[in-house]
């Protein structure tokens, strides 16, 4: 048994691979855990780092993801087709005031990671009516924040312009913004008494 709670283990470790995902640009492996649930495989650390910040920030719009074999492990959600599957049924999908606020947390998210990859087979509506976002991989560091890439589902979904859901979206990513700042301020006051801490022990309390 693994020691990180967010490590993921699967009911047979040696082999806990039962297939590939059909769909998408490159083979995603499916896991499945002893309690049946089943999990999509991606190479890398990142999906599961961003799936952090958005807990962090609580903009729970992406499926629980942990970290395997130095990559992650993402929950695949039953019943939930992507944007580009369901065609002419989006634009009614969007516009609840439910999935208002997970597009607001989409593309907030979106803005903070530097992601300009949010095509409609990257974003998902479950069976519930929330918004799903899946492959969030796709960042660099060096990548600069953009709100123009950043709301590619709302528009694709008609949403800025469409004068009756636009100006709560636009709320409501304000208000993700304003989250966001807070939460980093937080987080770096913390870190700065963290400093003064260091600075406060160095000999004779004057730093080098
Ligand atoms: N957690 C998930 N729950 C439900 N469906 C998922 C999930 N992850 C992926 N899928 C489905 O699998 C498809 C492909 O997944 P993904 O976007 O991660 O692969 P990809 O586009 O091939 O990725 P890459 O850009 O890394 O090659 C998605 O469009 C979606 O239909
Ligand atoms: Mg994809």
């Amino acid at each position: 048994m693994a020691s990180d709670p967010h490590e993921l283990v699967f009911a047979d470790e040696r082999d806990p691979l039962i297939g590939e995902l059909a769909d998408g640009w490159s083979p995603k492996r499916i896991g499945v855990c002893s309690d049946g649930s089943r999990w999509v495989i991606r190479p890398t650390i990142a999906e599961y780092s961003v799936y952090r910040l958005s807990e962090r920030l609580d903009m729970s719009v992406i499926p629980e993801t942990r970290r395997f074999r130095g990559g992650s492990a993402q929950r695949l959600v039953d019943g939930a087709l992507t944007a580009h599957a369901l065609d002419g049924d989006l634009y009614e999908a969007v516009r609840t005031p439910v999935a208002v606020s997970d597009l607001a947390s989409i593309i907030a998210l979106d803005v903070l990671i530097g992601n300009a990859d949010r095509h409609a087979n990257n974003w998902l509506v479950g069976d519930d009516g929330r918004l799903i976002a899946i492959d969030n991989e796709f960042n660099e560091p060096t990548r600069v924040i953009s709100l123009y890439h950043a709301v590619r589902p709302a528009r694709r979904t008609g949403m800025l312009d469409d004068a009756e859901h636009a100006p709560a979206l636009i709320a409501a990513i304000r208000e993700r913004f304003k989250r966001a700042e807070e939460a980093l301020a937080v987080d770096l006051a913390g870190q700065r008494k963290e400093l003064d801490e260091w600075e406060n022990d160095l000999v004779g309390g004057s730093p080098r």
